[in-house]
């Protein structure tokens, strides 16, 4: 016998959080989860105005909607999420806030994609409630190799100092970037068991090139190199991934956890097969 209490069960108790949830992909998150019968959400982005925006039609449909805005690495603005969510504990969270490269400095990119991420998890640990789900936002960069030091530092836990102590090591952003959600796979796969042993699961989706804030503007060459060898020569739209996001999230999702969903209409499936090498990433 596996167990297995059947498909399609009652959603976690706890409220649903998502950050990042003014963004292209967290605010569609934030709608297919009310959808799917997430009562209580709470949705936090340093943007408020656009956090308003995105609660507003939720609230209208009759989901109870709490917005904080702040700036993800500060420890108090965690300690405000922490606090909002702890008499009722946490169902979901579903972590998209990210920077892309080309955003920031890659001490910014670090601190936000990855150590941020890091303090998020550690904070939630204690709230999140029996079946309940963390889905952290990687990407399909961080599939695509590296230095192998740099790479083997940003899969192990972080020195006291974070990720920091690491960024001379590291040339820019892009290499910040890519690392950085690597390194967010790598907590996932290690902090699995743990979070298992509490009944909860630790996943991360990988989104290939999605049609957000982040990649507007003309496609540089690598990007249309990735949509030309793909699958789907298309970029993706960011409901497809909030739809496999709140899958991932739900009970329907049981058996996964401590890995990662490549969700990118076969993008780095068609980088491996192409007859001719990706052209490099812009620095
Ligand atoms: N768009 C893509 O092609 C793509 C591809 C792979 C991975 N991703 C990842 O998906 C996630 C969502 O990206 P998106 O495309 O929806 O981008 P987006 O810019 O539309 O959304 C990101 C959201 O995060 C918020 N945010 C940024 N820094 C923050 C901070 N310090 N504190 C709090 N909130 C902050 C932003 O205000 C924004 O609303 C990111 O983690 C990104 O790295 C995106």
């Amino acid at each position: 016998m596996s167990g297995w209490q059947g498909a399609g069960g009652a959603l976690p108790t706890g409220v649903a959080v998502v950050t990042g949830a003014a963004g292209g992909m967290g605010s569609k998150c934030a709608a297919c989860l009310a959808r799917d019968g997430w009562k209580n959400l709470l949705l936090c982005d340093v943007d408020a105005a656009r956090l308003e925006a995105v609660a507003r039609p939720l609230r209208e449909n009759g989901t109870n909607v709490e917005i904080i805005a702040g700036d993800i690495t500060d420890p108090s603005f965690i300690a405000k999420i922490v606090s909002a969510a702890e008499a009722r504990g946490i169902g979901a969270l579903v972590h998209t806030a990210g920077i892309a490269p080309q955003m920031g400095t890659k001490e910014r990119v670090l601190a936000i994609n990855l150590d941020a991420t890091l303090a998020l998890v550690e904070a939630v640990r204690p709230l999140m409630t029996q079946g309940s789900a963390i889905l952290l936002y990687a990407s399909t960069a961080s599939h695509i190799p590296e230095a192998p030091e740099l790479e083997a530092l940003f899969e192990n836990p972080l020195p006291p100092g974070g990720s920091l102590s690491y960024a001379d090591r590291v040339p820019g952003a892009m290499e910040a970037y890519k690392l950085s959600k690597r390194g967010v796979r790598a907590l996932v796969r290690r902090e699995a068991r743990s979070f298992g042993k509490r009944g909860v699961r630790l996943v991360s989706i990988s989104p290939g090139i999605v049609d957000t804030v982040m990649t507007e503007g003309e496609m540089n060459d690598p990007m249309r190199f990735m949509i030309d060898v793909a699958g789907v020569q298309r970029k993706g739209d960011p409901v497809e991934l909030a739809e496999v996001s709140a899958f991932l999230v739900s009970p329907r999702a049981s058996f996964i956890t401590g890995t990662d969903l490549v969700v990118d209409g076969g993008q780095l499936a068609g980088i491996e097969h192409a007859e001719v090498a990706m052209p490099d990433l812009p620095k």
